[in-house]
């Protein structure tokens, strides 16, 4: 018989990896390691779980196999067969399934015990277990709905299965919605008030199933443009917070640590993409800033410049940045940026790189493709300190990112209406290396593009940027 002692040292081991993993995210040379002590945790917490089911006789040990082998079949696919640029989706996905996990757990828990007459009388105990249901099911739901909307929105639509007709998914938030919201809310408090006044009665907890997966849905529709780096962020908080309180339904200890260490990050992240977009979160979650915009119809055009031109462009010059977005992690350019930046040096120009914070589809996005690289992490300079530098830039090499430069955002209308952007404009030439004048993520035409000192090279970000590698060394 296994002494429940070894159970808990195992839970502490594991809490203590998760403490220590978190604290090596903080810098991007120590996170890989932090990542890797962070699955150990989780590994240990599985299997000392694992062994109390098997040991207390909650499953079969083929249960737990069959488990184990169908989890790990789908995750280790998941995660070899996911593009770098269906990141964001996949991030999106996992943090519902965290929430929905919780739920289920929860949802089983009363099941059982209102089944087995296993309910408390009356008293702090059933307040506070019937309260902890109620709210892991409220959280828990609304993530997993929530996360699904957000991974759609995310990757644009869905195919439908077998005509494989692609569905753009909407982004719908007329003001009306805003109150359903509110009673939604409100009407689930009651609900789960009222689930501990009648614990016995499942109705009320099918309701809030119900009305909290519906909110989820309401949450995330209106959302668009630019203001989704905020939700994806919330939703990954709100999935460690409903597994926090289903750790206090199930009395399990690390899944309470864990569950809060995920909604504490989840929130402080969800705080610094606000403060990076300019917005309130009552804003992000009420105002729906990029919800009913449409993508700009665009009437203008411009003649691309060559990489020979460009080269010729950065010869002789003293400072360059490099702004990368979305369309360097779409054309996996890294590599050749961090070739041009090499040949740069080597003719005696100082490069830095300005990074956005909501560059890409996921925080630290051009972060990750730039340390896979090998791109000095001195070298990768905050929107904030960068701006101060930007006057003094000879030459803005501008990769695949739009919305983050774009000076409309400075108007503070439409969807980026606000959000501080990298000032690419101040800078004496600007390159964009994309493969047309089409808009960024937010939907919104981008006036930088027909200024005199814009020169734009036209093609995949890869290409190009191989083909400027190209007429450097020539020159
Ligand atoms: P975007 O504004 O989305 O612009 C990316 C540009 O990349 C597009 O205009 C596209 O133009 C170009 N592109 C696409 N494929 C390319 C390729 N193969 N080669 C070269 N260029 C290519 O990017 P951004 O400046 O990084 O801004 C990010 C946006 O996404 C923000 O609005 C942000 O709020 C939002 N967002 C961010 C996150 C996080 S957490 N970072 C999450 C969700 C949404 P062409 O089609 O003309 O090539």
């Amino acid at each position: 018989m296994i002494n429940t002692a070894v159970w808990d040292i195992g839970y502490l081991f594991a809490a203590a990896l998760f403490i220590f993993g978190i604290k090596q995210l903080s810098s991007p040379k120590t996170a890989p390691r932090g990542n890797r002590l962070g699955a150990l945790g989780m590994l240990l917490a599985i299997l000392v779980t694992l062994s109390r089911m098997y040991t207390e006789g909650i499953i079969g040990w083929e249960l737990i196999v069959a488990g184990l082998a169908i989890g790990i079949l789908i995750g280790a696919l998941m995660a070899t067969k996911v593009e770098m640029t269906g990141m964001p989706e996949l991030v999106a996905l996992f943090n519902g399934f965290g929430g929905g996990a919780s739920a289920l757990v929860a949802l089983s828990e009363v099941l059982d015990r209102i089944q087995d007459g296993n309910i408390p009388e009356p008293g702090v105990e059933l307040y506070a277990v019937w309260l902890a249901i109620g709210l892991s099911g409220l959280v828990g739901w609304m993530t997993l709905t929530g996360s699904l909307v957000a991974m759609m929105k995310l990757k644009g639509g869905f195919e439908m299965p077998f005509s494989r007709k692609w569905i753009r998914f909407p982004t719908w938030g007329p003001q009306w919605l805003n109150g359903v919201k509110i009673i939604l809310l409100i009407s689930s408090f009651a609900l789960i008030w009222m689930t501990i006044n009648e614990p016995a009665n499942k109705d009320y907890i099918w309701g809030i199933v119900a009305m909290s997966s519906l909110l989820g849905i309401l949450f995330v529709i209106p959302i668009g443009g630019a203001d989704m780096p905020v939700v994806v962020s919330l939703l990954n908080s709100l999935s460690g917070i409903a597994a926090a309180f289903t750790g206090f339904v199930i009395g399990n200890n690390v899944l309470i640590i864990a569950g809060s260490m995920v909604g504490a990050a989840g929130l402080i992240l969800t705080f610094i993409m606000c403060k990076a977009m300019n917005r309130t979160l009552p804003d992000v979650l009420f105002k729906s800033f990029g919800g009913t915009a449409d993508k700009a119809q665009l009437s203008r055009t411009k003649i691309g410049s060559d990489p020979i031109e460009v080269a010729m462009v950065c010869d002789g010059i003293t400072r360059c940045v490099v702004i990368p977005g979305y369309g360097m992690a779409v054309s996996q350019a890294q590599h050749a940026v961090k070739e041009f930046a090499d040949l740069m040096e080597a003719r005696g120009v100082e490069v830095i790189y300005g990074i956005h914070p909501v560059a890409g589809r996921m925080p630290g996005h051009m972060n990750v493709l730039l340390a896979e690289a090998s791109v000095p992490y001195e070298q990768l300079i905050e929107m904030e300190d960068v701006n101060n530098d930007m006057p003094d830039m000879d030459v803005a090499i501008v990769i695949g990112a739009n919305d983050t430069v774009n000076p409309v955002a400075r108007t503070g209308e439409g969807p980026l209406g606000g959000m501080p952007i990298i000032n690419a404009d101040v800078a004496r030439i600007v390159v964009f290396i994309k493969r047309s004048l089409s808009v960024g993520y937010a939907g919104v035409d981008n006036d930088l593009f027909y200024e005199d000192s814009t020169m734009m090279l036209f093609g995949d970000g890869k290409k190009m940027m191989n083909e400027l590698n190209a007429a450097i060394k020539d020159l």
